[in-house]
């Protein structure tokens, strides 16, 4: 990487200028620059606007980019080690489908975790690729699950040799990371492609001190979500890839597919600007980072009742590695649960944490985070345990009861196939015809074409009461369910 040529910002220049040109717009959008008036704009003032431009002459177009936008993807590329780089204004969501979409094609087998984001079933259903689902580690002290490890891949790979993809998260919800390299090496040894989730990983690509990047271990594509720990504004993501196995007209045309032909300026923008940031400032802000928590971390560790879970932790527990930049809290010796804590925290202290798990809460650091207010999260958790942990209550024990419901059909087929509306009850042992989950972190505990069990049951009645997050397609206590008896019919068809 040549760091000087990191100094530009193609896309925001340019825009800037254009915004500042005093164009007569008769384009759209309709604001026409901030020429409306309305309270958004009085609230934020016209320069924001003056940047939410669509596609004007000079601009770029992100679907077939060839001049500013293409310049700024370029440099996104090489600040994060790969060959090409694609801007995304939808999210990790829409780089993940559109990473499935273009590399597997209906049938086609697909190893990954179980514990993976709606976004990859929704790539298996857009796509008709065949889940071959990998446990990963369970942490049963913490409630959550971890990483994958090699042994799991390659026991994957020996089963099913016709495999064409394995998808890793690089790193999980709560910053755990396999032992990626190794994986890559393996799967390239076997002509499969390697495809990463780093919806949290986007920091991997500027400090050595963190777990390795997708793109530095080797791995073929990966979607990157920089709004969520590299600055940018929320929905801003990138594609990254390297290397011969990915087919840029196929990845091209499936991007197109799936996103607006009205690209957010604004958000493309944010990208270019986070890139220079993290280019000239990433490295050392980390390392400041990193210090400021493992010491927000150390005091937290002396409050009675609270335990940390710390890289030392999940090394032991037989991890990878683990992203520090990560605040993993266990609630629970306090007789309250992480959905309690998330919500006592901010209701008491005005303290919003990323999410809550039955024994935990997280809280994830970047390099926006203030001392100040890793002080007001020591404090709070202080006062909070020291009013809980004397009354010494006990919360009834929750086992983490992570699943691995049993696979009926593709989910492909079970989402297309005619349904039922059932209640919970009467859905045990048919076949799903929805995703269930709780966001954050947005796993399910059931995808289409997964048999109900009455585990998959008490999950979601437990979630249902105990956090706020429960996400279906109905009200918590009905499910859709495939209908057997008319299904043969229609899976032909599909
Ligand atoms: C593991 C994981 N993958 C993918 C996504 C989707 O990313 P985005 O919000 O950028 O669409 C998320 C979002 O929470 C996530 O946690």
């Amino acid at each position: 990487m040549r760091k000087n040529k990191h100094n530009q910002t193609p896309f925001f220049t340019q825009l800037k200028a254009y915004g500042e040109s005093h164009v007569a717009p008769f384009d759209v959008p309709g604001h026409k620059l901030g020429k409306i008036e309305n309270d958004l704009i009085k609230y934020v003032g016209k320069k924001t606007y003056l940047l939410d431009a669509n596609s004007p002459i000079g601009l770029d177009h992100l679907n077939k980019p060839k001049g500013v936008i293409l310049e700024a993807e370029s440099l996104m590329a090489d600040a994060c080690r790969a060959d090409k780089s694609y801007f995304l204004t939808n999210g990790t969501t829409t780089g993940i489908l559109a990473m499935i979409m273009s590399v597997c094609k209906a049938n086609d087998k697909i190893i990954m975790p179980r514990n993976v984001h709606k976004s990859v079933i929704n790539g298996l259903i857009l796509s008709g690729a065949v889940p071959i689902f990998v446990k990963p580690n369970i942490d049963q002290d913490l409630g959550i699950a971890n990483d994958i490890t090699y042994e799991s891949i390659e026991k994957a790979i020996q089963e099913n040799p016709d495999a064409v993809a394995i998808f890793v998260i690089n790193p999980t919800y709560f910053g755990v990371a396999s032992d990626l390299k190794r994986i890559v090496e393996l799967a390239h040894k076997n002509d499969i492609i390697v495809m990463a989730d780093e919806a949290h990983g986007a920091q991997l690509y500027f400090s050595n001190l963190l777990p390795i990047s997708a793109m530095d271990a080797g791995v073929d594509i990966s979607a990157s979500s920089m709004h969520k720990t590299a600055g940018s504004f929320t929905q801003s993501s990138v594609i990254l890839a390297q290397g011969h196995r990915i087919n840029h007209q196929r990845l091209r045309a499936t991007l197109n597919m799936l996103q607006s032909t009205s690209p957010s300026s604004l958000l493309m923008a944010s990208i270019d600007v986070a890139r220079k940031t993290m280019v000239f400032k990433g490295e050392a802000r980390i390392q400041r980072l990193l210090k400021m928590a493992a010491n927000v971390r150390k005091k937290l560790k002396t409050i009675p009742g609270i335990k940390i879970a710390d890289k030392a932790y999940f090394i032991e527990k037989r991890c990878y590695d683990f992203d520090e930049t990560k605040i993993i809290i266990k609630v629970s010796e306090l007789g309250l649960s992480g959905f309690e804590v998330y919500q006592m925290m901010k209701d008491k202290y005005n303290i919003q944490l990323e999410l809550a798990e039955s024994h935990i809460v997280l809280a994830i650091l970047t390099i926006g985070t203030k001392q100040s207010d890793l002080n007001r999260l020591y404090d709070a958790m202080k006062t909070l345990a020291n009013d809980y942990y004397k009354l010494k209550n006990k919360l009834p024990k929750v086992e983490f009861s992570y699943m691995f419901p049993e696979v009926y059909s593709r989910p492909r087929d079970a989402y297309h196939g005619p349904k039922l509306v059932v209640s919970l009850d009467e859905a045990v042992n048919e076949v799903a015809g929805e995703s269930v989950m709780i966001y954050p972190p947005g796993i399910p505990i059931v995808i289409p074409g997964e048999i109900i069990t009455q585990n998959v049951v008490d999950d979601i009645k437990f979630y249902s009461t105990n956090s706020k997050a429960l996400q279906s397609d109905l009200d918590d206590t009905m499910i859709t369910i495939v209908d057997k008896e008319n299904w043969m019919k229609y899976s032909e068809d599909i």
